[in-house]
């Protein structure tokens, strides 16, 4: 099939790329010419696990281009994606301008059936309000189909190839039967494609993901009460997991959801809610809780140093959100930093992928370290904020000759509390028994 895609940050460019894998030609639109040339040249503007090989393969088969003239991607396109940042506005409402804007560029390109569809994250209703802008800038018959991504950064293109579900929302047979043919060869294996009306498309999006980070901030506070009450949260989590109706997965207690989807998505289903006079209460709780979470870690710090942080240096291993991505939107390691630092710290950081993406954006408020063990260098303490493998069975002998003293504040649980005991640390982590003095 012949496809067009509107807009190539991450959503746009797995989703271009990953279609182009099973041999649709596809071509990519984008306003920024820099980038674009970037891509024509091969060069990936994103680290995603898998996608490069991917990427240039297609570019190479000639079934993957990319261009800045929207024009010569709509006329052949039978299928028109668009996947153009939905940022929350002022008043925490998901902005629609972009994706409005490019409906009516579009509208007036078109001169045969098309369908267009929306892979952004938008609130229940705007598939119609994109029909609308159509129907008022063109005759020609078009058809507005809502197809939420639910691709985790990190395993991105894994659950574009073999997702667990496929939702699209059209009442249009149509675009049902184009959809169908499309998203086939991602569901051989009998995972199903859920067809729906547009507007329950649009919300299994905002539900899927706010029950994800309700999941999580459950978790975060019953690890919160197990360090009240002198309770094991691993040991929870294991007896509540296996429970089949409650799931192994997305139990683990941290310092908060972070990145690009979530914050943004609980937000914008609230907003959803009130606007539609609804007191969606349980999703203001974990907003707040979350919110919370996000201080936990330097709040333990500054307990160990009755209150005064002035002129400790601290390590911090992990910038990203989470592992196996550069992302660093909502990363809890951005919070701890500013706290740490407006509380009269320094601290030097470590990070596999984020530390650019941390560099662009704080500059020059803590020191980046060439490695994960020369961060710790003369160091107070280490704090963990991103359960990257490479932490998770470090040298310790090496760490013991860098680290000042022998004291951690782990965000992700990353060590076994024996381990920690043996090794005469001062181990302070999420919901777990604290260990000092070597017990
Ligand atoms: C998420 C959804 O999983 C995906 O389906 C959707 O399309 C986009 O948003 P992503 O933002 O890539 O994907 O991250 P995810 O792996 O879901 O993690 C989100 C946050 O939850 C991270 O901050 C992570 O650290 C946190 N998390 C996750 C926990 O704190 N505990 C867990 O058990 C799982």
């Amino acid at each position: 099939m012949k496809i067009a895609v509107i807009g190539t940050g991450y959503v746009g460019l797995v989703t271009g790329t990953c279609l182009a894998e099973t041999g649709n030609t596809v071509i990519c639109v984008d306003i920024n010419e820099a980038k674009v040339l970037k891509m024509q040249n091969g060069e990936i503007p994103i680290y995603e696990p898998g996608l490069d090989v991917l990427f240039l393969r297609n570019i190479e088969q000639k079934r993957l281009t990319f261009t800045t003239d929207l024009a010569l991607a709509v006329k052949d396109a039978q299928i028109i994606f668009m996947a153009l940042p939905t940022p929350p506005g002022g008043d925490g409402a998901a902005d629609l301008s972009y994706i409005l804007g490019a409906a009516k560029d579009i509208s007036k390109l078109v001169t045969e059936y098309k369908v267009i569809v929306n892979k952004s994250t938008v609130p229940v209703g705007t598939a119609d309000k994109v029909a609308a802008v159509f129907a008022a800038h063109t005759d020609i018959e078009i058809d507005v189909v809502s197809n939420p991504e639910f691709l985790r950064e990190g395993v991105a293109v894994d659950d574009f190839m073999k997702p667990d579900r496929v939702v699209i929302g059209t009442r249009s047979d149509r675009a049902k039967k184009l959809m169908g043919e499309l998203y086939g060869p991602y569901v051989r294996q009998g995972n199903p494609i859920l067809f729906m009306d547009e507007k329950s498309s649009e919300l299994t999006k905002y539900a899927a993901n706010s029950f994800l980070a309700t999941k999580i901030t459950f978790m975060n506070e019953v690890a919160n009460l197990c360090e009240l009450v002198g309770a094991d949260v691993d040991s929870v989590r294991k007896g509540i997991g296996s429970d089949e109706r409650i799931g192994k997965r997305f139990l683990f207690p941290g310092i908060g959801y972070g990145g690009s989807c979530f914050p943004k998505d609980v937000q914008a289903l609230a907003k959803s809610a009130e606007e539609n006079k609804y007191d969606f209460a349980i999703l203001k709780a974990v907003m707040e809780i979350n919110e919370k979470q996000k201080t936990v870690l330097v709040e333990k710090v500054a307990k160990y140093y009755k209150g005064d942080l002035t002129g400790k240096h601290f390590a911090l291993w992990g910038l990203a959100f989470k592992p196996e991505t550069d992302d660093i939107r909502e990363a809890p390691a951005l919070y701890i930093i500013d706290d740490l630092v407006k509380a009269g710290a320094t601290v030097t950081v470590f990070d596999p992928e984020g530390m650019a993406n941390v560099k662009n954006v704080i500059g020059d408020k803590v020191v980046y370290a060439e490695n994960q063990y020369d961060a710790l260098e003369g160091a107070d303490a280490l704090l963990i904020a991103t359960e990257w493998s490479v932490f998770r069975n470090p040298d310790f002998d090496k760490m013991e000759e860098k680290l000042v003293n022998k004291v951690i504040f782990d965000g992700r649980n990353l060590y076994d509390l024996n381990k920690m005991i043996e090794l005469g640390y001062y181990y302070n982590s999420i919901g777990r028994k604290l260990v000092e003095n070597g017990a």
